[in-house]
């Protein structure tokens, strides 16, 4: 679904602060993957991401989705179907329209022909129960300026908007490292119901090795610019978070230095 050859990207080439984010990178994901991604800071886990979403473009390489050719397509062109959510809560939603407003976008913004259509009562209704899956009582209050809310009930709202109209391929850029702990874990909880309810495939970057191994079926390690793991089946069942960095220890030659790596089940 997901095919990746020889993709590789280099900041400021030619100068002497070049920068090979991506190295000859070779993916590929099949139908309904859940694919975590990890890595140490600026192990080019964002650039993978900016690179399949289209925000640059590589100098070598192809990307296939569902068989097209996207290599050289538009950003807001793949954006139709590839859906990202990022760290920072205040960027998927707009602050300053209403939580029906925001959804009737993502609702209204898949038609094309329906973009500017009223809100019906149906449409109200329908909004209505997908909120009250989020179970933050967010379905009363319909009328309530996104900014209003706090960072994880954004977050919650983007993954609805995201997902409403079921992309390709959902892209999750940290999308949880800036809540508190206990709405960080509701907010995943949340991506791996909606994520197994619709079949979306799939790839999270996380700084926590704990869910990086629970979540989804497959996980990359990323490091300096290649994959330098790639987890499935049995091999993923089989290792735990110490497991884990014992192999990267091995690979890399160091240990996993992502400042903000949960390594433990907190
Ligand atoms: N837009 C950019 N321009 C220049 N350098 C970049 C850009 N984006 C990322 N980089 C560099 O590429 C490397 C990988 O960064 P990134 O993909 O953001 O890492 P991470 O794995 O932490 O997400 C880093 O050295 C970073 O400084
Ligand atoms: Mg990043």
């Amino acid at each position: 679904m997901l095919e990746i050859r020889h993709l590789s990207k280099t900041f400021f080439k030619g100068t002497p602060n070049e920068n090979p984010a991506l190295q000859d990178i070779d993916l590929t994901l099949q139908k309904g993957d859940f694919v975590t991604v990890i890595g140490s800071n600026g192990a080019g886990k964002s650039t993978l991401f900016n690179a399949i979403a289209g925000s640059f473009l590589c100098e070598s390489g192809t990307i296939l989705l569902d068989g097209e050719d996207i290599t050289y397509q538009k950003e807001h062109k793949r954006a139709r179907n590839i859906s990202r959510i990022f760290q920072n809560p205040m960027v998927g939603t707009a602050p300053d329209l209403t939580i029906e407003e925001n959804l009737a976008l993502s609702f209204n913004g898949a038609n094309k022909h329906a973009f500017a259509r009223a809100v019906t009562k149906k449409d109200i209704a329908y909004f209505r129960s997908l909120l009250s899956t989020l179970d933050m009582g967010l379905e009363d209050r319909l009328k309530t300026k996104i900014g209003l809310l706090s960072g994880g009930q954004r977050q919650a709202v983007s993954l609805l908007m995201c997902t409403m109209t079921v992309p390709k391929l959902l892209l999750l850029d940290e999308h949880t490292a800036a809540l508190d702990p206990v709405t960080a874990e509701k907010v995943l909880s949340l991506t791996s119901q909606i994520v197994k309810e619709k079949q979306i495939t799939t790839m999270m970057i996380t700084h926590n090795i704990q869910s990086a191994l629970a979540l989804g079926n497959r996980t990359i390690m990323l490091e300096h610019g290649k994959i330098v793991l790639d987890l499935k089946e049995e091999q993923r069942r089989n290792l735990d978070v110490a497991g884990l960095l014992k192999l990267y220890r091995e690979l890399c030659g160091k240990e996993l230095d992502n400042d903000r790596m949960l390594l433990t089940n907190e």
